[in-house]
């Protein structure tokens, strides 16, 4: 990221976003989802939440609750692609720890994991590496998704090929299990 400008989602766009949005249910809601497509590394950056809450007279904090509640919403700027591995009982029973652990290979996640976080994106902002509670997809465990794309039954030579696929831009249909 080279400047703010890139991060942000320019004012004319948000009042787009709040006008259109204006009298409809869960308007607050589909406004900061819109606002977080519009941003050009899918998150809610904290000047458009600024701006989103003086147009709309809606608490700063109120808005801070709701992005933190949903889990599709980012706080951070987030990467080209997106790998999340399911961290749920199933899955960590059938080695989802041993997945995360082969990530590793992506500088800094490691260290990102253990420090706590749950979400690492690297430097040059082509991966972004996330865990999940549960997919919902128990039976298939261990289970990752790629860029809303799942897959099951994951073992550490699938998930070093897809990464390798993410690296090179290109999909393997071939491993793509479900
Ligand atoms: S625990 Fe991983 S899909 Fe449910």
């Amino acid at each position: 990221m080279d400047t703010n400008a890139e991060i942000l989602v320019d004012k004319r766009t948000i009042d787009e976003i709040i006008s259109k949005n204006e009298g409809k249910p869960g308007k607050l809601l589909t406004a900061m989802e819109e606002i977080q497509e519009a941003n050009e590394y899918k998150f809610l950056d904290p000047q458009s939440m600024d701006y989103l809450s003086s147009r709309t007279k809606v608490p700063l904090s109120q808005i801070y609750s709701v992005a933190t509640f949903y889990s599709f919403f980012n706080l951070k700027p987030q990467g080209k692609h997106t790998i999340i591995v399911c961290r749920g009982t199933a899955c960590h029973t059938k080695g989802s720890k041993v997945l995360l652990d082969d990530l590793d290979a992506l500088p800094g996640c490691k260290e990102a994991f253990e420090a706590g976080e749950t979400c690492f994106t690297t430097e040059d902002r082509q991966i972004t590496v996330k865990t999940v509670a549960c997919f919902g997809q128990c039976a298939l465990a261990p289970v990752v998704a790629v860029d809303g794309i799942i897959y099951s039954n994951v073992t550490s030579e699938k998930i070093m090929k897809l990464l390798q696929n993410l690296r090179e831009d290109k999909k393997d249909e071939n491993i793509k299990l479900c």
